[in-house]
């Protein structure tokens, strides 16, 4: 007998949690399983009043068992292998026609493999990117999804209901078919760990010059009032002022300089490289994380290289801070919006960079006041796909890119790291410079190795003039 579960959810950990409590709270009813059926009657508990949605599953075969069909059910697992084995435990289970959904932050490329697997055996499959953290889950995160019409369409109703809204349109959207979900999430972090890193420079420097914790949370919440207007810049404002309850220090202030991170940064910046795309504001804070791991070897430096001459420049104003970090974090969606485009044109997905931005408006961790001038400007048309040279925002850029240049020359003078600033400002002199510098490069290549270089007066490889 089927059961009259509407939805299924395997993995109870703290985004599974929330996203089966978002799902019963909607009034959907669902059927919830974990790895360690332990934790079921923990998590029924929790539910409080909403438990008379909630079928708390053994087994997987008691969680298929409990669902209508066709079954939907969504892992909320770790990506990788426990992914995979969840799959397995599944696959036998389920019927042509039932649909899996997969909730982690899984690679792409995986996604793209578990689709063609499962969709040839007639099981319907979604790679969904989930954002927004636990609060997200709870609440309303951002979904980002990727699979066939008819997966989508099976559990597109739980999903809308459960999804942030933005001027009352879900932030859940099919963005394309097998890996895009994923890919577009996976960007998604990367630009999240571009903006994170923009945001430590600019803290870094106003803490150079002696202010606490508490005076630049001020600032931040001050910014977040304007054009800077952002979850993350609100966060940054929360974390600074809060105090450790232990010493009665801010927090900020006992925590150790050294940054985790699960992947998802780097993934954007190795399929950015492969598609010829570098996200080099990215690539700053990927390396910033890892750099951050390497605390004796710090400590070592500090006395190993020199530091700069006190006599540097002046000490940027707020201003100038606040309009630095508007123009890195424009500069950074611009990069995470070309990685985009050309992976959809790599893979053949046809993906729509409006519908993107859209589905980032609200819910997700980079949601900020810039996504739905991004998605207008990509309805109108960008120039070159780069969205830094939409007239929106290469006006913005104008107003804002002065003030990133003396905060870079000032962070130089002060010897304050700030390689995510210095990056964004790269990319935007570079794509201002119509002729460069790597004829020289060209010219190298061709003495040392023969390479041949092209000539801006006639067709075809040519060979310069070296002695052999
Ligand atoms: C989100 C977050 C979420 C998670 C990241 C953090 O969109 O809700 O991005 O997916 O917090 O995995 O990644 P790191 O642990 O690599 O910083």
């Amino acid at each position: 007998m089927d059961g009259s579960a509407r939805i299924g959810l395997v993995g109870l950990g703290t985004m599974g949690s929330a996203l089966a409590l978002n799902i019963a709270e909607r009034g959907f009813a669902v059927a919830v399983t974990n790895r360690t059926a332990a934790r079921l009657p923990g998590f029924v508990a929790e539910a409080g009043p909403l438990a008379e949605r909630i079928t708390a599953a053994e087994t997987p075969q008691a969680l298929v068992a409990a669902l209508a069909r066709p079954r939907a059910v969504v892992l909320m697992v770790p990506a990788g292998e426990a992914t995979d084995a969840q799959i397995a435990a599944l696959r036998p289970l389920l019927e042509p026609g039932d649909v899996l959904v997969d909730g982690g932050n899984a690679d792409f490329r995986d996604t793209r493999r578990r689709s063609a697997e499962l969709e040839a055996a007639g099981i319907r499959f979604l790679g969904l990117g989930v954002s927004g953290g636990e609060a997200g889950a709870r609440q309303g995160p951002s979904l980002m999804a990727g699979g066939s019409a008819q997966a989508w369409e099976a559990v597109r109703e739980v999903l809308e209901a459960i999804a942030a809204r933005f001027a009352g349109m879900p932030c859940a959207r099919l963005l394309g078919p097998d890996g895009t979900g994923h890919f577009v999430k996976t960007v998604h972090n990367g630009i999240e760990y571009a903006d994170m890193q923009l945001i430590a420079e600019i803290y870094g420097l106003m803490r150079s010059e002696g202010r606490s914790a508490h005076a630049i949370g001020e600032v931040f919440a001050g910014w977040n009032e304007g054009p800077l207007n952002a979850y993350l810049t609100e966060i940054t404002a929360a974390v600074l002022l809060a105090d450790d309850p232990a010493t009665g220090r801010p927090v900020v202030d006992v925590i150790a300089d050294r940054a985790g991170q699960k992947g998802t940064g780097r993934w954007t910046v190795i399929e950015a490289q492969r598609l010829g795309v570098p996200a080099t504001v990215t690539e700053a804070a990927v390396a910033a994380r890892a750099w951050s791991a390497a605390a004796a070897a710090r400590a070592a430096g500090t006395a190993l290289l020199a530091p700069p001459d006190r006599a540097h420049g002046p000490i940027p104003t707020e201003g100038d801070l606040e309009k630095a970090l508007l123009a890195g974090r424009i500069l950074a969606l611009s990069q995470g919006f070309q990685v985009l485009a050309a992976a959809s044109e790599e893979f053949g997905w046809g993906l729509d960079l409006a519908a993107c931005a859209e589905v980032w408006r609200a819910g997700c961790i980079i949601r900020s006041g810039l996504l739905d001038d991004i998605a207008h400007a990509f309805r109108e048309g960008v120039p070159h796909g780069i969205l830094a040279f939409a007239p929106f925002f290469a006006a913005r850029l104008a107003e804002t890119v002065p003030a990133l240049r003396r905060v870079v020359a000032a962070a130089a003078g002060a010897g304050e790291p700030a390689p995510a600033l210095a990056a964004a400002l790269a990319w935007h002199d570079t794509f201002r410079t119509a002729r460069g510098t790597t004829n020289l490069i060209q010219a190298q290549r061709d003495y040392f190795g023969a390479h041949g270089f092209e000539r801006i007066d006639a067709e075809g490889s040519h060979h310069g003039p070296w002695a052999s």
